[in-house]
């Protein structure tokens, strides 16, 4: 093998495994999500692995700058704004990319049952036919998330305590307009079964 070719194999092997490899920042999250971004419900806090890049750097941005954790009745959303605070961009998107990268189940949503009506004419066009989040949207793959995680967010949409209008992030308005428009409470939860069916 020629000394240039070996060279550029050896720099492109390092790039993989530096792509891999866990920032340090990441020691940090492993308490609440998990040593691989699992995630953990007894505490509340969601998957992360392998979840949309940009939105979880949106996310991360947006506890920062108080976009997201703000109110005093979000008490899971104020934890991670604490930790986020710690964070510099560099951080967050080394972070972001970090645990977009790790692998996640791929289930395939239901073709049919209570809730797959409602899912596919009002949440699929935003986050994809088999809920898995779009990056140019910046929305989320809810098919990585547990049942209690997702109606705890719905509940923080339509309540404002996620995506109110004095704290500003357009995205978490958008969906706040949605969830406002739920509130018959056995769709609701035919749509929690069908999101969160494993
Ligand atoms: C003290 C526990 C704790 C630690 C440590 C922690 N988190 Fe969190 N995180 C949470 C909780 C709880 C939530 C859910 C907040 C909510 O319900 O709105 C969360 C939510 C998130 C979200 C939003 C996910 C989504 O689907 O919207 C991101 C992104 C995130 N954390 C990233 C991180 C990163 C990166 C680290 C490490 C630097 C970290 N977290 C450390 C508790 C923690
Ligand atoms: C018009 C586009 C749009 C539609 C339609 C939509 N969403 Fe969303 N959704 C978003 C965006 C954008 C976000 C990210 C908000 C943010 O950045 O805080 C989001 C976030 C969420 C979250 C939070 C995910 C997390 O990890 O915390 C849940 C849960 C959710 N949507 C559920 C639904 C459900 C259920 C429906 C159908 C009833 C739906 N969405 C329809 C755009 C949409």
């Amino acid at each position: 093998m020629r000394p240039s070719l070996c060279a550029g194999l050896l720099a492109l092997t390092a790039t993989f495994s530096a792509l891999a490899a866990p920032p340090p920042q990441a020691a940090t999250c492993v308490a609440c999500h998990g040593s691989v971004g699992q995630g953990n419900p007894a505490l509340g806090a969601p998957r992360l692995a392998g979840q949309q890049g940009d939105y979880l750097l949106t996310q991360l941005r947006d506890f920062q700058a108080g976009r997201r954790g703000y109110d005093p009745r979000d008490s899971h959303g104020a934890q991670m704004r604490a930790i986020a605070s710690t964070l510099t961009e560099d951080d967050r998107q080394a972070l972001a990319r970090y645990f977009a990268g790790l692998d996640a189940p791929t289930t395939p949503l239901a073709a049919a049952g209570p809730g797959q009506a409602l899912y596919q004419g009002t949440c699929a066009a935003c986050h994809g036919p088999q809920g898995q989040g779009f990056a140019h949207l910046k929305t989320a793959n809810l098919r990585l998330l547990d049942r209690a995680y997702l109606e705890r967010q719905l509940q923080a949409f339509s309540e404002g305590s996620r995506g109110s209008e004095q704290h500003a992030s357009e995205l978490a308005i958008w969906m706040r307009g949605i969830a406002l428009q739920l509130h018959d409470e056995q769709q609701r939860k035919a749509l929690l079964d069908y999101i969160a069916a494993p």
